[in-house]
Formats: C-alpha cells, sequence, structure tokens
C-alpha cells in the first residue's frame, strides 16, 4: 500500500518517513516523498535511508504554493494515505489555500470515484496543532488549521488530526546554536511564568507512522477503514517536558554541566531573558496564546498516542538535551542525515 507525504523533508515529514520505513515493507510497500527540490541534501538523505529498506521510496517535485488541483489530484490519487505537512513558515493565508486546495483535490477523487484498490476514499493525516479548538485562542496561525479542518469535514473527507505540542526542532533551531557557542542566555517572548509542553519531532513521526498503520492493517485485513470521518489525536510530551522558560534554563543549564570550567561538574548557568512580542500579527497571536497557557499540558497515562505507540514512552526534554550535548542531537535538525 502506498502513502504520499506533502512536507516530506521537513522537521516532522523526515520522521513520518523514517518511521514508516522501520515498518518493515509489508504493509507500507511504497513511499513518494513530495518536495520542491528533490536533488536537494534533505531530499537525497530521505532516499539514503530508504535503501535498504523493502519500502521503495520515490521523489516527488510537488510546490503547494504553485500547483493548481488538476496537477495536485493527479499526484494524489492512487495512495491509501495521503500526508499533509504545511511548512512552519507559510502564512494564515497560505495555510487555508494550501488547504483548500487539497481538500479540492481529495474530493474531485472522491467524486469521479478515483478510490483506493481496496475501494475506499484515501485516509488524509494532518499536522496540525494542540488546542486549535480549545478556549484559548491560537490566533491567525491556529484559525488557519481549524479553518482546513472544517473544509475537510464539510466535504466528508476521512481525516486524522495530529495535534503536537511545541517541537525540539524550535530549541534547536532558535536557542541551541547561541548555547553551543558558549552562551549563556535563552531568550523568548513566553515571559517568565508560563509554562510550554515540548515534544520530540521523532516522536511524532512514530505517532504518525503508528496512526497509518493501524489504518493499512484494517484495510489489508479486507475490512472498509473503521476510521471516523474526523478523529483528532493530541502528541504531547510527558510531563517532565511542560517546563517555564527559567525552568528550562535549569534543565539546559544542567546538561552543559561538563562545560564548566571549575573542578569536574560545574553548572554553566544560564539565564531567561524576556523579549517584547512579535509585531506580525501571526506570530503575537501565537506567543500570546503561548504565555496564556496554551500549551501547558502533559502526556498522561492512557493517552491515545501512547496506546497507539505500544506504551512505549515519549522521548523526555532533558534526555533530548544530553543528546544534543554529546553531538547526538542532530537528527533534529533538517538537513542532516537520518542516521
Ligand atoms: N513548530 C512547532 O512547535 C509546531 C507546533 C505545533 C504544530 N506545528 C505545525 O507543524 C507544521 C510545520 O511542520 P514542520 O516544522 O515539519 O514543517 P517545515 O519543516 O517547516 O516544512 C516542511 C516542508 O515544507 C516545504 N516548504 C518549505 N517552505 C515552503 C514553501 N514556502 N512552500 C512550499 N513548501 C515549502 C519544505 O520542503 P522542500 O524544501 O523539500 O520543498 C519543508 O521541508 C505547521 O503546520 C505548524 O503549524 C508546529
Amino acid at each position: 500500500m502506498s502513502v504520499i507525504i506533502l512536507g516530506a523533508t521537513g522537521n516532522v515529514g523526515r520522521h513520518i518517513v523514517r518511521a514508516l520505513l522501520e515498518l518493515g515493507g509489508s504493509l507500507v510497500t511504497q513511499i513518494v516523498a513530495c518536495t520542491r527540490q528533490p536533488l536537494s541534501g534533505p531530499a537525497m538523505a530521505l532516499k539514503a535511508a530508504a535503501n535498504f529498506s523493502r519500502t521503495r521510496l520515490c521523489l516527488a517535485k510537488v510546490d503547494m504554493m504553485t500547483s493548481d488541483v488538476d496537477s495536485l489530484a493527479a499526484i494524489l490519487s492512487g495512495h491509501e494515505v495521503v500526508v499533509l505537512v504545511m511548512a512552519q513558515g507559510l502564512s494564515p493565508e497560505e495555510m487555508v489555500g494550501c488547504q483548500k486546495e487539497v481538500a479540492e483535490a481529495l474530493s474531485r477523487g472522491m467524486d469521479k470515484k478515483e478510490k483506493q484498490p481496496s475501494g475506499n476514499a484515501p485516509l488524509l493525516v494532518k499536522l496540525s496543532s494542540y488546542g486549535i479548538d480549545g478556549p484559548l485562542s491560537q490566533g491567525p496561525l491556529g484559525d488557519a488549521h481549524r479553518t482546513g479542518e472544517d473544509l475537510f469535514r464539510s466535504k466528508n473527507l476521512p481525516f486524522v488530526s495530529l495535534r503536537p505540542t511545541s517541537f525540539f526542532s524550535n530549541f534547536e533551531a532558535y536557542d541551541w546554536p547561541s548555547l553551543r557557542a558558549g552562551g549563556r542566555v535563552i531568550r523568548s517572548p513566553l515571559g517568565p511564568h508560563a509554562r510550554v509542553n515540548w515534544v520530540a519531532c521523532q516522536d511524532i513521526g512514530r505517532v504518525s507512522a503508528a496512526v497509518i498503520k493501524e489504518h493499512l492493517e484494517t484495510l489489508g485485513n479486507g475490512r472498509q477503514a473503521s476510521i471516523p470521518v474526523f478523529r483528532k489525536v493530541d502528541v504531547v510530551g510527558p510531563e517532565g517536558n511542560t517546563l517555564s522558560a527559567p525552568e528550562m534554563c535549569r534543565v539546559v543549564g544542567k546538561c552543559l554541566k561538563k562545560e564548566g570550567k571549575g573542578r569536574g561538574d560545574v553548572e554553566r548557568e544560564v539565564r531567561y531573558e524576556e523579549t517584547p512580542l512579535p509585531t506580525t500579527e501571526a506570530y503575537r497571536g501565537l506567543w500570546t496564546f503561548l504565555r496564556a497557557g496554551g500549551f501547558d499540558v502533559a502526556d498522561g497515562p492512557g493517552s491515545e498516542s501512547g496506546r497507539l505507540l505500544g506504551g512505549k514512552a515519549m522521548t523526555g526534554f532533558r534526555d533530548y538535551i544530553e543528546g544534543l550535548v554529546e553531538g547526538m542531537g542532530e537528527a533534529e535538525t533538517r538537513g542532516l542525515p537520518l542516521n
């Protein structure tokens, strides 16, 4: 069975590919990884990761910003699962446009009865964000996710909304470079009191693959997929990953202790500095949501993602930082080889 991934080379997409490859090839026989640049380093790294797998990996050149509905419909047809990961840097308007196009392309396939060999419409697995329909507004970015999801529902497209909290890759992109260079300050508009839960992109990839596996197994058993038209799965790190900015500084400082100048294990003191809210409306909305505790949650026993992972725990923030300090955490950084 075939899975196509839009956004396959990104922070999360690349881990979805890897987790699908780890399933072993009898269920997922083909992965189509979409990218704007099939010859780029991240695209080649996906190809290399599939070298020793029984799953065939093909790269497809797709630019969500310029492709029209007809060509997208052609690319998305013939797969059992379509995964949609929209790039972090898209504006809310671009996110809505992108989801409209995917919704239109998929519903054209359904209208034409271009269904899968199994007789089912493809399952759309969409990377969304935690709490987008909760009591706190996430601002224009969260609204853009919700608008798209309302559209998928209105068109009766079967889909799963995966809703993670803050990615480890944010830390790696924004905070780690200066800390790695010897810095002692973490800056953000979060403020000293709000707490944010952190989740590994690798774990989001594992949960995505588990959702896909569950669906394909149902199809493989010759049953009509029993997925509801709409399902949401929160993907949240464990309790120890829910940290205020000063708590995060302490964890990071402890992990950097071996770099201290004193005898043996001296902690590097890392302090927090609050910065003003961003001026752009979208990011201002997001940080206001975070400051109000929008991601102040933790994975608990019996969570759906825990069940999907067969009880295997999500990665701890401290373990992740220790991995980074030991120089092993680069797998979270886009563009570096997967293994
Ligand atoms: N960061 C967080 O903490 C967080 C938390 C919750 C939810 N989310 C959601 O997660 C999603 C982002 O996931 P991600 O970080 O994995 O994505 P990403 O790495 O930013 O982007 C995924 C891929 O999209 C392609 N891309 C980049 N810019 C593009 C553009 N302008 N037009 C078309 N394609 C473009 C790139 O592939 P090529 O260059 O190969 O084409 C990129 O590898 C967003 O929807 C965000 O709302 C993020």
